[in-house]
């Protein structure tokens, strides 16, 4: 039987590397871009669908009330600005969609469309726009805001946001660009049109000032997770990425945003969703799970853990004892990502909680192992789902060259064994990569 080819992204953002781990690559100094240069071609060369560039705007200060964590542990901080970043892999590859992250808040929506037009020129057809609304005051803040709106006007911004920015991507007709020499003229103004739009929160004269790229539109990524936002997701995006929360979870969420785009007329095999994972490998199975309980039982594993799920449920975990259970807690932020991370009633401590933060959620995924025996299991997981692929990524996104190797050279080349990903590419564009199958 000839098995299904899923897709494969790798979920990392523009930070450290393993600085302070025996296997450090970029030795903590990775912003002149080489190490990532590297890196993206690794993934070329393993056939990956994307390199995903995450990204953030602000210094958390949720853990402890300050800053110190954060910089201590360089976690969400430093951040370097993933765009330039992109043109960089763009150019240091010819196959591997680049996508980075802009959020609708930052960027005015015709310095965005600028910004991924000359993107999707530089990668000849291959990037892709992660589009995120913010989700932390933080990030308002340095943006002169006093908060950030509620999450439904945020969405609702978004819809005009996105809708604009096409709107400027069409603003040129396909032909506007003549270069005659016999005439002297580069491009035909009769094919380059105003917007005119005026909505309810966005104002825009147009036409855009640059030329349309090979793909005019670039590939869109979203990761609604909230009703609206999977709303949103499923009108616009040619890649979803989400969390794996299990196979039912995963399943439900999958079928539910094709659900959301069938109803709105779209061919729900235009979106892929890929899934976020966390796999170790290692040459044997106990050396995995060796190498596993040593990361996440080490005390700044348990730190970094506690100071990611501060910051997004804006609870202050260094109040609490570690080796006590937590007291009921509620919260304004995410209360789905709180109960789910306090496993209420389970009698677990925080330290099990902050181990167990990325690693078991579902303990059903079980990717710790061997690369073949990891390879087998995540065929296994997307037969359960039915698609569409995984977004591979490390815990606090860091990796070393080794991390890196283990995925490309282990992982890979066992599901390419078994008919589960691509060996060549053949698409051109990254819409074309991902509508490969
Ligand atoms: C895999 C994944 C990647 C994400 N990347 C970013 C990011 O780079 N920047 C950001 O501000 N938010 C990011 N988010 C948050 C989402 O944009 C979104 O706000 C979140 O999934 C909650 O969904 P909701 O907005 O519908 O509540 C990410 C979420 C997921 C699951």
């Amino acid at each position: 039987m000839r098995r299904k080819k899923f897709h494969l992204g790798w979920f990392t953002n523009f930070v450290v590397d393993e600085w302070n781990e025996p296997f450090a690559s970029g030795g903590g100094n990775p912003w002149d871009g080489q190490f990532f240069i590297d890196f993206a071609r690794s993934l070329e060369r393993a056939c990956f669908d994307y390199i995903m560039l995450e990204d953030t705007l602000m210094v958390p200060e949720a853990y402890g009330h300050s800053t110190e964590a954060a910089l201590k542990h360089a976690m969400m901080v430093p951040k370097h600005d993933p765009m330039p970043l992109a043109a960089l892999l763009a150019a240091g590859t010819s196959k591997l969609g680049i996508v980075a992250t802009a959020s609708t808040m930052a960027y005015p929506p015709f310095l965005l469309a600028r910004l991924c037009t000359t993107l999707d020129h530089i990668a000849g057809g291959r990037f892709g726009w992660n589009i995120v609304t913010s989700g932390e005051d933080a990030a308002a803040w340095n943006f002169g805001l006093d908060a950030l709106p509620p999450r439904e006007q945020r969405y609702a911004m978004a819809d005009e946001y996105v809708d604009l920015v096409c709107r400027l991507f069409d603003s040129w007709e396909p032909g506007a660009v003549l270069m005659d020499r016999a005439t002297g003229t580069y491009a035909d103004h009769t094919k380059v049109h105003r917007v005119d739009f005026a909505g309810e929160f966005y104002k825009c004269r147009g036409p855009m000032n640059t030329v349309p790229s090979p793909q005019r539109k670039p590939v869109f990524v979203q990761a609604g997770g909230s009703p609206r936002g999977r709303a949103f997701a499923a009108k616009h995006a040619d890649s979803i990425i989400a969390t794996a929360n299990g196979i039912a979870g995963m399943k439900g969420y999958r079928d539910d945003v094709r659900r959301h785009a069938a109803a709105i007329g779209r061919d729900p095999d235009e979106l892929k969703v890929l899934f976020l994972i966390y796999p170790t490998i290692a040459d044997t199975n106990e050396e995995a799970h060796a190498k596993h309980q040593r990361m996440v039982t080490s005390p700044a594993f348990i730190e970094m853990a506690l100071l990611t799920v501060a910051s997004v449920t804006d609870i202050d975990f260094s109040q609490f004892d570690l080796d006590r259970e937590l007291p009921p807690l509620t919260t304004n932020g995410e209360q789905g990502s709180l109960d789910k991370f306090a496993q209420w009633g389970s009698g677990k401590t925080l330290r099990q909680l902050a181990s167990e933060r990325f690693s078991s959620l579902p303990p059903e995924l079980d990717l710790i192992g061997t690369p073949d025996r990891v390879a087998a299991r995540m065929g296994e997981l997307m037969a359960a789902v039915g698609g569409d692929g995984f977004l591979i990524s490390t815990p606090f996104q860091r990796v070393s060259r080794r991390y890196i190797t283990e995925i490309t050279e282990g992982l890979v080349p066992a599901l390419q064994r078994r008919g589960l990903a691509r060996t060549a590419y053949t698409g051109a564009t990254l819409r074309e990569t991902l509508r490969e199958f």
